[in-house]
Protein backbone atom coordinates (compact mmCIF):
# COMPACT_ATOMS: atom_id res chain seq x y z
CA UNK A 1 0.00 0.00 0.00
CA UNK A 2 2.50 2.54 1.18
CA UNK A 3 5.02 1.21 -1.66
CA UNK A 4 2.29 2.25 -4.55
CA UNK A 5 1.74 5.49 -2.75
CA UNK A 6 5.70 6.80 -2.22
CA UNK A 7 6.25 5.99 -6.10
CA UNK A 8 3.22 7.54 -7.51
CA UNK A 9 4.39 10.67 -5.16
CA UNK A 10 7.82 10.13 -6.67
CA UNK A 11 6.92 11.47 -9.96
CA UNK A 12 8.18 15.34 -10.19
CA UNK A 13 4.61 15.98 -10.99
CA UNK A 14 1.90 16.68 -8.14
CA UNK A 15 -0.19 13.69 -8.10
CA UNK A 16 -3.49 15.57 -7.34
CA UNK A 17 -1.88 19.20 -8.56
CA UNK A 18 -0.85 21.67 -6.20
CA UNK A 19 -4.05 23.27 -6.13
CA UNK A 20 -6.21 22.49 -3.46
CA UNK A 21 -9.53 20.55 -3.64
CA UNK A 22 -12.48 22.75 -4.25
CA UNK A 23 -15.06 21.83 -2.13
CA UNK A 24 -12.81 22.01 0.87
CA UNK A 25 -11.59 25.43 -0.32
CA UNK A 26 -15.71 26.56 -0.66
CA UNK A 27 -15.84 25.57 2.84
CA UNK A 28 -12.79 26.51 4.69
CA UNK A 29 -13.12 30.18 3.98
CA UNK A 30 -16.17 30.00 5.39
CA UNK A 31 -15.00 29.63 9.22
CA UNK A 32 -12.51 31.27 11.33
CA UNK A 33 -9.04 30.30 11.00
CA UNK A 34 -7.82 27.63 14.09
CA UNK A 35 -6.20 24.39 14.78
CA UNK A 36 -6.92 21.58 11.45
CA UNK A 37 -6.15 18.07 10.98
CA UNK A 38 -5.28 16.80 7.20
CA UNK A 39 -5.65 12.84 7.82
CA UNK A 40 -4.03 10.82 4.31
CA UNK A 41 -2.81 14.39 3.07
CA UNK A 42 -0.45 12.76 0.59
CA UNK A 43 1.41 15.76 -1.35
CA UNK A 44 -0.02 18.76 0.82
CA UNK A 45 -2.50 20.29 -1.46
CA UNK A 46 -4.86 20.87 0.68
CA UNK A 47 -3.13 21.92 3.99
CA UNK A 48 -1.24 24.73 2.44
CA UNK A 49 -4.00 26.38 1.39
CA UNK A 50 -4.98 25.89 4.34
CA UNK A 51 -2.10 27.19 6.13
CA UNK A 52 -2.03 30.38 3.19
CA UNK A 53 -5.47 30.94 4.38
CA UNK A 54 -4.46 31.37 8.59
CA UNK A 55 -4.91 27.74 9.96
CA UNK A 56 -2.40 25.88 12.34
CA UNK A 57 -1.97 23.11 10.23
CA UNK A 58 -1.09 19.20 10.93
CA UNK A 59 -1.01 16.61 8.87
CA UNK A 60 0.00 13.12 8.02
CA UNK A 61 0.44 10.39 5.50
CA UNK A 62 1.87 6.90 5.29
CA UNK A 63 4.04 7.60 2.43
CA UNK A 64 7.43 9.53 3.10
CA UNK A 65 7.58 11.11 -0.83
CA UNK A 66 3.59 12.67 -0.05
CA UNK A 67 5.48 14.53 2.89
CA UNK A 68 8.91 15.60 1.05
CA UNK A 69 6.64 16.61 -1.91
CA UNK A 70 4.31 18.70 0.71
CA UNK A 71 7.34 20.31 2.07
CA UNK A 72 8.35 21.95 -0.60
CA UNK A 73 5.41 23.15 -2.09
CA UNK A 74 4.84 24.50 1.73
CA UNK A 75 8.40 26.46 1.36
CA UNK A 76 7.35 27.35 -2.14
CA UNK A 77 4.10 28.80 -0.69
CA UNK A 78 6.01 30.66 1.85
CA UNK A 79 4.07 28.86 4.70
CA UNK A 80 4.43 26.05 7.45
CA UNK A 81 2.75 22.70 8.58
CA UNK A 82 3.40 20.17 10.83
CA UNK A 83 3.29 16.86 8.69
CA UNK A 84 3.75 13.57 10.11
CA UNK A 85 4.60 10.61 8.30
CA UNK A 86 2.80 7.18 9.99
CA UNK A 87 -0.28 5.20 9.98
CA UNK A 88 -3.84 6.70 11.78
CA UNK A 89 -2.88 4.32 14.50
CA UNK A 90 0.16 5.72 15.41
CA UNK A 91 -0.68 9.28 15.67
CA UNK A 92 -0.74 10.77 19.08
CA UNK A 93 -2.95 13.67 18.90
CA UNK A 94 -4.67 15.27 22.07
CA UNK A 95 -9.03 14.89 22.75
CA UNK A 96 -10.56 18.03 21.51
CA UNK A 97 -7.10 19.41 20.31
CA UNK A 98 -8.68 20.65 16.63
CA UNK A 99 -11.43 22.73 15.82
CA UNK A 100 -11.35 21.37 12.12
CA UNK A 101 -10.33 18.05 10.38
CA UNK A 102 -10.87 17.45 6.46
CA UNK A 103 -10.99 14.68 5.22
CA UNK A 104 -10.17 14.86 1.51
CA UNK A 105 -9.84 11.76 -0.54
CA UNK A 106 -8.70 10.26 2.88
CA UNK A 107 -9.80 6.57 1.69
CA UNK A 108 -8.29 4.31 4.17
CA UNK A 109 -8.63 0.71 3.55
CA UNK A 110 -12.28 -0.48 4.25
CA UNK A 111 -11.86 -2.95 7.05
CA UNK A 112 -10.72 0.56 9.32
CA UNK A 113 -12.50 3.40 7.76
CA UNK A 114 -15.42 3.86 9.85
CA UNK A 115 -13.41 3.15 13.06
CA UNK A 116 -11.03 6.10 11.97
CA UNK A 117 -13.57 8.18 11.17
CA UNK A 118 -14.91 7.26 14.57
CA UNK A 119 -11.51 7.71 16.06
CA UNK A 120 -11.02 11.55 14.38
CA UNK A 121 -14.59 12.45 15.57
CA UNK A 122 -12.29 12.93 19.33
CA UNK A 123 -9.85 14.52 18.11
CA UNK A 124 -12.51 17.54 17.75
CA UNK A 125 -13.29 20.06 20.12
CA UNK A 126 -16.97 20.18 20.34
CA UNK A 127 -18.19 23.20 18.10
CA UNK A 128 -15.63 21.40 15.53
CA UNK A 129 -15.91 20.76 12.25
CA UNK A 130 -15.64 17.89 9.80
CA UNK A 131 -14.87 18.65 6.59
CA UNK A 132 -14.83 15.63 3.78
CA UNK A 133 -15.19 14.56 0.00
CA UNK A 134 -14.36 11.66 -1.36
CA UNK A 135 -15.34 9.17 -4.21
CA UNK A 136 -18.95 7.27 -3.22
CA UNK A 137 -20.15 4.13 -4.41
CA UNK A 138 -21.55 5.71 -7.38
CA UNK A 139 -18.31 6.24 -8.58
CA UNK A 140 -17.46 2.62 -8.99
CA UNK A 141 -20.06 2.75 -12.64
CA UNK A 142 -18.76 6.28 -13.48
CA UNK A 143 -14.66 4.75 -13.92
CA UNK A 144 -15.84 1.80 -15.63
CA UNK A 145 -16.77 4.48 -18.42
CA UNK A 146 -13.53 6.91 -17.46
CA UNK A 147 -11.04 5.11 -15.91
CA UNK A 148 -9.08 8.87 -15.77
CA UNK A 149 -11.41 10.11 -13.17
CA UNK A 150 -9.61 7.73 -10.27
CA UNK A 151 -11.07 6.47 -7.03
CA UNK A 152 -11.05 3.10 -5.54
CA UNK A 153 -11.78 -0.37 -7.34
CA UNK A 154 -13.27 -1.70 -3.85
CA UNK A 155 -16.78 -0.93 -3.28
CA UNK A 156 -15.83 -0.88 0.30
CA UNK A 157 -13.24 1.53 0.43
CA UNK A 158 -15.73 4.22 -1.09
CA UNK A 159 -18.15 5.63 0.64
CA UNK A 160 -22.03 6.19 1.44
CA UNK A 161 -23.93 9.20 3.30
CA UNK A 162 -25.39 6.46 5.51
CA UNK A 163 -21.62 5.24 6.40
CA UNK A 164 -21.12 9.10 7.13
CA UNK A 165 -24.47 9.04 9.20
CA UNK A 166 -23.64 6.25 11.54
CA UNK A 167 -19.52 7.19 11.45
CA UNK A 168 -20.68 10.57 13.45
CA UNK A 169 -23.67 10.04 15.03
CA UNK A 170 -23.04 12.89 17.72
CA UNK A 171 -22.86 15.94 14.66
CA UNK A 172 -25.07 18.05 13.50
CA UNK A 173 -25.19 17.88 9.63
CA UNK A 174 -24.66 21.34 7.95
CA UNK A 175 -24.08 19.52 4.25
CA UNK A 176 -24.45 15.82 3.31
CA UNK A 177 -24.95 14.84 -0.42
CA UNK A 178 -23.81 12.10 -2.87
CA UNK A 179 -23.51 14.39 -6.40
CA UNK A 180 -21.60 14.36 -9.60
CA UNK A 181 -19.15 16.86 -10.06
CA UNK A 182 -15.97 17.30 -12.90
CA UNK A 183 -12.62 17.09 -11.08
CA UNK A 184 -9.68 18.29 -12.83
CA UNK A 185 -7.38 17.55 -9.87
CA UNK A 186 -3.28 16.68 -11.39
CA UNK A 187 -3.06 13.42 -12.99
CA UNK A 188 -5.02 11.31 -11.38
CA UNK A 189 -8.68 13.09 -10.68
CA UNK A 190 -10.10 13.91 -13.87
CA UNK A 191 -13.60 13.83 -15.83
CA UNK A 192 -16.83 13.36 -13.73
CA UNK A 193 -16.64 11.70 -10.81
CA UNK A 194 -19.55 10.73 -7.92
CA UNK A 195 -18.18 12.05 -4.55
CA UNK A 196 -19.98 12.23 -1.25
CA UNK A 197 -19.61 15.66 0.35
CA UNK A 198 -20.50 16.28 4.21
CA UNK A 199 -19.91 18.99 6.57
CA UNK A 200 -20.65 18.62 10.03
CA UNK A 201 -20.22 20.30 13.63
CA UNK A 202 -19.58 18.26 16.90
CA UNK A 203 -22.60 18.67 19.09
CA UNK A 204 -21.26 16.45 21.99
C1 LIG B 1 -6.16 9.72 -2.94
S1 LIG B 1 -4.79 10.12 -1.90
C2 LIG B 1 -5.36 11.67 -1.26
C3 LIG B 1 -4.28 12.61 -0.88
C4 LIG B 1 -4.73 13.99 -0.42
N1 LIG B 1 -5.66 13.93 0.69
C5 LIG B 1 -5.28 14.83 -1.54
O1 LIG B 1 -6.51 15.04 -1.58
O2 LIG B 1 -4.51 15.28 -2.38
C6 LIG B 1 -5.00 8.98 -0.53
C7 LIG B 1 -3.89 9.08 0.51
O3 LIG B 1 -4.20 8.19 1.60
C8 LIG B 1 -2.96 7.81 2.17
N2 LIG B 1 -3.19 6.66 3.06
C9 LIG B 1 -3.71 5.46 2.73
N3 LIG B 1 -3.76 4.66 3.82
C10 LIG B 1 -3.29 5.39 4.86
C11 LIG B 1 -3.10 5.12 6.25
N4 LIG B 1 -3.41 3.94 6.78
N5 LIG B 1 -2.60 6.11 7.04
C12 LIG B 1 -2.28 7.31 6.51
N6 LIG B 1 -2.42 7.62 5.21
C13 LIG B 1 -2.93 6.67 4.39
C14 LIG B 1 -2.09 7.53 0.96
O4 LIG B 1 -0.73 7.50 1.23
C15 LIG B 1 -2.52 8.67 0.03
O5 LIG B 1 -1.64 9.77 0.15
Amino acid sequence: MKEKWNERYANEAYAYGEQANEYLKQCLIQFPPGKVLFPAEGEGRNAVFAAQMGWEVSAFDISEEGQKKAMKLAKKKNVSINYQVGDFKNMNFQKGEFDAIALIYAHFPAAVKSAINKDLAEYLKVGGLIIFEAFGKNNLELKKQDPAIGGPDDIDMLFSMNELIADFPNFQIIQLQEVEVQLQEGLYHNGIGSVVRFVGRKES
